[in-house]
């Protein structure tokens, strides 16, 4: 699955799981399950670290006991910062992998380890690295949503809010780039910086989901909404989009922007954040398959979706689900990611602060 411009959806090349579903919890059960989970943070010295994209429930316990809610730059940047022990990262795993490569002294921990992604899916370190040999005159850039052996072979991680200064920085120095795994996000960075690159190919199977046709009808009946766009969607969405950037510059469009109504084309977990930001403002969720669609996850991760509280209480109970890396692996990773930080401090991108 490489630099060809393959039709077929990513849902149809690689296994989707099906969203898992929670035993419904009333409030009682609820309020006890979180006092267990806080008293067994504090009793291990652990931070919860959790993405927008998880419930509620989880980014709401992970604030009220002094973790952090983020977009995955952030994630990185809180965990190195914290002093906490142990990590528990409420995400999918490559979040959980880049704490462990970045804090290889912490216990980190993920309510389940079968918390994939569909670009890390689709980018096998073997088949990766042969297209990096096959294209040694090229730089390597590499989305942060890839395995810890796919990062130790990069020059450079991004994310979604850093890809793009980056790339033009690489682009300015003449460096002609491979690009991996996302085709609809380096496709975005390459027509916004017109550098050389070559593309990976393989999706978010959430984002590849939004449909331009569709949107523009939901446009036409929402003509004062601006339209928030993560770069994981296809070129046609895109191109609608008042603003495109990553979750935390998406969330951060809803508080400042002024218009009333927001049409959104990401994961739905993060609207639990932009409606505690803004929650005067509509926010309507962009259409994914169109008329008679028959997808049940198309705006939800369905792995982002398998964190849940109650395997929360467990990991922390039984420290089963604990990421593990090889050390030689991880000494290679952890220089591409660190080039990442470097890089966002020494020009101010996306610096931590209390989105609360
Ligand atoms: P962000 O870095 O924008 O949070 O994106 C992570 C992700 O997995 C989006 O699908
Ligand atoms: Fe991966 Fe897409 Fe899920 Fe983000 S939303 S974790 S890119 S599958």
């Amino acid at each position: 699955m490489n630099t060809a411009n393959a039709e077929t959806p990513v849902r149809d090349r690689i296994e989707v799981p099906a969203h898992p579903t929670w035993p419904a919890l009333d409030e009682t059960a609820k309020e006890a399950l979180k006092d267990r989970i806080k008293r067994l943070l504090a009793e291990q010295d652990a931070v919860l670290v959790a993405h927008y994209y998880v419930d509620g429930d989880l980014q709401a316990l992970a604030e009220e006991t002094g973790g952090y809610v983020a977009d995955s730059l952030e994630m990185a940047r809180f965990g190195s910062e914290s002093g906490a022990k142990t990590l528990v990262v409420c995400g999918v795993r490559f979040m959980g992998e880049t704490a462990k490569i970045l804090n290889p002294e912490k216990r980190v921990l993920m309510p389940t380890l079968q918390a994939t992604c569909s670009l890390d899916e689709g980018c096998p370190a073997d088949a990766f690295s042969a297209f990096c040999a096959a294209h040694p005159d090229h730089t390597v850039v590499v989305y942060a949503n890839t395995s810890a052996e796919v990062k130790a072979r990069a020059d450079w991680v991004v994310t979604s809010s850093i890809a793009l200064p980056i790339v033009k920085h690489l682009h300015a120095r003449g460096e002609k780039i491979l690009w991996a795994p996302d085709k609809y996000l380096g496709g975005y960075v390459q027509r916004m910086t017109g550098a050389d690159m070559l593309l990976w190919d393989s999706a978010c199977v959430v984002h590849e989901e939004f449909k331009g046709f569709a949107l523009d009808r939901v446009r036409r009946l929402h003509p004062d909404a601006a339209v928030l766009v993560h770069p994981e969607s296809p070129e046609e969405v895109i191109d609608q989009a008042d603003v495109v950037g990553s979750t935390t510059q998406l969330i951060n469009a809803v508080r400042d922007l002024p218009n009333d109504e927001f049409i959104v084309a990401t994961d739905e977990g993060i609207f639990w954040k932009m409606h505690q930001l803004a929650p005067d403002k509509q926010l309507i969720a962009a259409p994914t398959a169109g008329e008679g669609a028959t997808c049940e996850s198309c705006a939800h991760c369905p792995w982002m979706a398998m964190n849940a509280l109650q395997n929360l209480a467990a990991v922390l109970e039984r420290g089963d689900q604990e990421i593990r890396i090889d050390e030689s692996i991880r000494q290679r990773a952890v220089i591409p990611i660190q080039r990442m930080l470097d890089f966002a401090r020494e020009h101010g991108i996306g610096q931590r602060r209390d989105t609360r």
